[in-house]
């Protein structure tokens, strides 16, 4: 009796809620931990809200993504057990974090492992727009490919230019680091203060925003969203901007402004942008951004790579069972 009673105390300490489908990898190391016993919304489409706050009821540990907002109601839902969330993202501005520290919730997330994938696609989104890709291969789809003409589909290049990069962190630096073989001449970053150590290897210089914004050829933002980014990148920071300038945006949508977005790109006031990020997610088939040809917007591709998706998910759950062990966490955010 006493050996059954035990081994429903684990099982109790190790029920967890994981809130999406996720790679295979990762729900394995759930399923295969001694005494874990997983509950999930086994669907590639988010947890219905409703689902959502029934499922984390009476949880240890819940598994979520970057879309399932964790606030006060969840966690009311979840109640007292909950001892750990464990987030599939390095991005954690959907979780209300004074609340979860104020109930000694521990935290975990993924950085590092999708620092490459995501410079990647930053660069690759980058590229896209100032050569004007999609708008180019579109053209020979639809037959607008006549000949070769000495000034169609021109854009801009990287070579010779300024690069201001918003937040030179995990994801900014590797930006940096890819794009400066492209002969960028002078790197440019802002952010809460200047790192002249990290800063040296690409030569960048620290600067207010809104100088990076006069300066720079390319803007790219791969900062967090906070308080201090909401809206950062708005009507005065593109009014700044030179006509020629193209900006990129692989962080959170919200840093952006979009309706001043939608009317520097539409009167010429800067040349180009690219969003992996918006607001909303996703963003409305009909919205103004779409009807833009200088505008090309990604579904939030950062961190899609088979294996990085697979070692997120690997860490995320590792996060998740050191935290309902009791033992320090692979990743875990300090709050
Ligand atoms: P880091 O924490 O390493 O970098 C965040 C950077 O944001 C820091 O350099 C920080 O600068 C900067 N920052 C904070 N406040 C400001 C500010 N007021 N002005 C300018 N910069 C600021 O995180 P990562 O590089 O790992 O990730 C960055 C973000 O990218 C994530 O938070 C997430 O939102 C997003 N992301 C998006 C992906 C996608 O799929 N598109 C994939 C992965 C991440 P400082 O150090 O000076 O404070
Ligand atoms: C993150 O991790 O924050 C990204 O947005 C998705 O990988």
């Amino acid at each position: 009796v006493a050996g059954a009673r035990s081994a429903r105390a684990v099982a109790a300490a190790m029920s967890v809620f994981v809130t999406r489908r996720i790679p295979a990898e990762g729900l394995r190391v759930l399923s295969q931990a001694s005494g874990c016993r997983v509950q999930q919304w086994d669907s590639e489409e988010p947890v219905p809200r409703a689902e959502l706050l029934a499922g984390v009821a009476g949880a240890r540990g819940l598994l979520c993504l970057l879309s399932d907002r964790i606030d006060r109601e969840v966690l009311d839902a979840a109640g007292p057990d909950l001892k750990v969330i464990s987030t599939l993202s390095v991005g954690f501005d959907h979780l209300a974090l004074d609340e979860i520290k104020k109930r000694g919730i521990r935290v975990g997330y993924t950085p590092d492992v999708l620092t490459d994938a995501t410079a990647e696609l930053s660069v690759a989104l980058l590229l896209s727009v100032c050569r004007r890709l999609p708008e180019a291969a579109e053209q020979v789809k639809s037959g607008g490919w006549t000949t070769w003409k000495p000034l169609w589909m021109c854009g801009y290049g990287l070579s010779d230019s300024t690069v201001g990069i918003i937040g030179l962190g995990r994801i900014g630096q590797a930006v940096a680091r890819r794009l400066k073989p492209f002969g960028v001449r002078k790197f440019l970053y802002t952010g809460s203060g200047p790192k002249p150590e990290i800063a040296a290897e690409f030569g960048a210089e620290f600067v207010p925003l809104m100088r990076l914004a006069k300066e720079s050829d390319f803007v790219v933002v791969t900062c967090s969203l906070t308080p201090a980014t909401q809206g950062m990148c708005n009507k005065d920071f593109f009014g700044r901007m030179k006509k020629t300038s193209v900006f990129v945006n692989t962080s959170r949508g919200a840093v952006v402004n979009q309706e001043d977005l939608y009317n520097a790109l539409a009167h010429g006031q800067i040349a180009a942008a690219g969003l992996d990020v918006t607001t909303p997610e996703p963003l409305p088939t009909d919205h103004p951004l779409l009807s833009l040809k200088n505008c090309v917007i990604l579904p939030h591709i950062g961190s899609a790579t088979y294996a990085t998706r697979s070692t997120m998910a690997v860490l995320a759950a590792n996060n998740l069972l050191a935290g309902l062990r009791g033992e320090p966490m692979p990743q875990e955010l300090k709050l």
